[in-house]
């Protein structure tokens, strides 16, 4: 895979790449899309990585389909696609970490302590076998974003990140692979989440500066579905998901949330300025 990339590069190409787990949906179709708008060349990886689920959770269960990944890819322009194995990422004695503190103290990484430093070795290690010149992330995991966007910088990788917006069904749910465990009927009932943003958001542009009303404006739509159980709701700062009281106009904040259907857990985000 270098190889290929050096040789792109010494012939004068640019090279955008798509990081991915697989089970393929329209939210990396879209970040396929958006790749030849910025680069020569389009690559996108495709491994589970095991080092960003902790023991409990679906590393082994989270969907895989290759053959349909690959040729998903295909059709969306991508010209390469690096499908390494678990050895040949992680070799037995294999000694290093990355660790960010504080944006991977809070929501996401509170409740899985490991998860962020997993994903930054990996994409770090994927920066270095791709040499990308772009990489292209979703909005959907906003505060993967901030993460890889902030070891970016500290790493001095000579890559630009480009986040592109959360791709939605119709009726609003967010494109995840972990959509795959719900049903029908759940994937309906899910849609209350981004309802519950639509209300807030509409709330705000009336006029409504106070955000802990804001958090029980979303808080009690979800609770016109039971069946949710919120994990957390948080309107944050977009720039480090610090902490905002009310809002003053030009605020750039976000809204944060997680939620369980039965075992699977949701995540979702709307940035709004104020
Ligand atoms: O967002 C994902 O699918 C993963 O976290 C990533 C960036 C591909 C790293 O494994």
């Amino acid at each position: 895979m270098t190889e290929i990339s050096c040789e792109l590069i010494k012939a004068g190409k640019t090279i955008g790449f798509v990081p991915t787990m697989g089970a393929l949906h329209l939210g990396h179709l879209s970040l396929f899309e958006a790749v030849k708008q910025y680069a020569d060349v389009a690559m996108a990886s495709i491994f589970v990585n095991p080092t960003q689920f902790a023991p409990n959770e679906d590393f082994d269960k989270y969907p895989r389909d290759l053959k349909k990944d690959v040729e998903m890819a295909e059709l969306y322009g991508i010209d390469y696609v690096f499908a390494p194995s678990n050895d040949e990422m992680y070799s037995k004695n294999f000694l290093t970490n990355i660790h960010l503190d504080g944006i991977t103290k809070v929501f996401e990484g509170e409740r899985r302590p490991t998860h962020f430093d997993g994903v930054a070795l990996v994409v770090a290690k994927l920066f270095n076998i791709i040499k990308p010149h772009y990489a292209f992330f979703g909005q959907k995991d906003y505060q993967q974003t901030l993460v890889i966007k902030q070891m970016v910088k500290d790493l001095n990788f000579d890559i630009d990140v480009v986040v592109r917006p959360t791709v939605r069904l119709e009726n609003g749910l967010a494109m995840s692979s972990r959509n795959n465990y719900l049903t029908d009927d759940e994937k309906e009932k899910a849609t209350i989440i981004y309802k519950s943003m639509l209300e807030a958001k509409s709330a705000i542009s009336l006029g409504e500066r106070n955000k802990e009303k804001i958090v029980k404006i979303i808080v009690e739509k979800i609770a016109e579905v039971p069946e949710l159980k919120i994990d957390y709701v948080a309107v944050v700062k977009q720039k480090d998901l610090s902490e905002v009281d009310n809002f003053v106009s030009g605020d750039e904040i976000v809204i944060l949330i997680a939620a369980f259907l039965g075992k699977t857990r949701l995540i979702d985000n709307m940035l709004i300025t104020v």
